[in-house]
């Protein structure tokens, strides 16, 4: 992986101090991690998950694909996210693997109507993912979905679901109830940085990913030197950069399949530095296509962002040109416009003094998705720390639910809203 600030115009002597802050964040972090405290169980995750563990997820996953070619998974926030953005940066399931759906992240009966319908005429399975075991979404779309399960299947239905939970709450009691294959959700792990722990890892081996490369480049990216140097420097960078009255960061790609990994860390970042009137807003934008949109403002509109450009080097597939295109495209590739279209943009919002950060990897494949995950969960608990909030709460998220909770019993209690 390659971390490039040089475009950032945030100067060393800026980033020093920071550098100490982060620094002492990143040792107490450790020394946590280690001794087994607090929300740390991430950190030494991808050394410490048992083989076991590794070996139940890739056979419940072996015996999904013949069941099904619909793998539904009923989950919101960090029990979603992850599992979809590495899917999608994956390119999808793999060959003769079951469609990963994803359901329980909005409330759309339409959208659930639709996914209702599809388990009609296809196989489907059910993977209900939730550590609290109790969030309003996911048990609404697994309740749905477990009755059509059970009006297609009868009492096999039993045999196509996988609930992914903590040791209690109401998706434990179904799973021990119902006799269901159960996955569990370490209590030292929260939502949005489990994607390496049961809870991304089964919808990914059921996609057919090989989440043991996955779980490598996680742990050579937790091992890597280069966290005392460069990749320090990007969490310093963002600092500095939200010092100096940067509101937003922008992560932005030029492939289509990093659309999720983009969601992924809206949530990872919003959720972990901004609380206490404090963070960066995290944005996320899909070039070229946003440049026909935003990309007049991110040119000459207010400045109040900064960007995080994340690319590969080389990407799966690549098509050439036709000749009737004319010049200048025949003769070249779509990954060489691409690539052109990138650096122009970089070169342009450099010229208008657009901080940028760069953060490159070789490929996507299994190892660099392992690696980008680790660095940036590192990067978020990190910054979060030296802005002296606490990186994995979210107090924030408890109002709509408290609002919609009172609105719920009014109803009942016979009053209207
Ligand atoms: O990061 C978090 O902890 C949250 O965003 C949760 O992932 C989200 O609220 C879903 O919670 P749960 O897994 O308990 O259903």
């Amino acid at each position: 992986m390659k971390v490039d600030i040089s475009n950032t115009g945030i100067k060393l002597s800026e980033e020093t101090a920071l550098m100490e802050r982060i620094k002492n964040c990143r040792r107490t972090l450790l020394e946590q991690a280690f001794a087994g405290s607090g929300m740390t169980g991430w950190v030494e995750l991808p050394r410490r998950i048992p083989e076991e563990l590794i070996e139940k997820i890739s056979s419940c996953a072996e015996v999904a694909k013949d069941k099904c070619s619909l793998f539904i998974v009923a989950g919101i926030g960090g029990s979603y996210l992850g599992a979809r953005a590495v899917d999608d940066i994956l390119g999808g399931p793999a060959a003769g693997r079951p469609q990963i759906v994803f359901a329980g992240f909005n409330m759309s009966a339409a959208y659930l109507a639709r996914l209702c319908r599809r388990i009609e005429s296809e196989d489907a399975c059910l993977c209900a993912i939730s550590k609290s075991g109790g969030t309003m979404e996911t048990l609404l779309a697994y309740s749905i979905l477990k009755e059509k399960l059970l009006e297609k299947y009868g009492a096999g239905a039993r045999e196509r679901i996988y609930i992914i939970t903590g040791d209690k709450g109401r998706l434990y009691e179904e799973a021990e109830v119902l006799g269901l294959v159960r996955f569990p959700v370490p209590e030292n792990i929260g939502g949005r940085y489990s994607v390496l722990s049961c809870v991304g890892l089964l919808p990914i081996a059921a996609a057919g990913h090989d989440v043991r490369a996955m779980l490598r480049g996680a742990r050579d990216m937790a091992e890597d030197e280069r966290w005392n140097g460069e990749l320090l420097h990007y969490c310093a960078a963002r600092l500095a950069l939200q010092k100096k009255g940067s509101d937003v960061e922008i992560f932005e790609y030029f492939e289509h399949d990093f659309r999720y990994f983009g969601e992924w860390l809206k949530q990872l970042f919003g959720e972990s530095e901004g609380k206490g009137g404090r963070g960066a807003y995290p944005a996320c934008l899909c070039f070229t296509r946003d440049l026909h949109s935003i990309g007049q403002f991110l040119q000459q509109g207010h400045r109040i962002f900064s960007e995080t450009l994340i690319s590969a080097d080389k990407q799966p597939r690549d098509i050439s040109i036709p000749a009737r295109a004319g010049r200048p495209y025949a003769g070249k590739t779509l990954e060489q416009i691409n690539r052109c279209a990138q650096e122009g943009v970089v070169a342009a919002h450099a010229q208008a003094g657009i901080p940028i950060c760069r953060i490159s990897v070789p490929r996507t494949d299994e190892y660099n998705v392992g690696q980008l995950i680790y660095f940036f969960e590192m990067s978020a608990a990190l910054s979060a720390s030296a802005l002296g909030l606490d990186p994995f709460d979210q107090p924030g998220v408890e109002a709509y639910k408290t609002e919609t909770n009172r609105l719920l019993r009014q109803m009942d209690a016979g009053g209207t809203n």
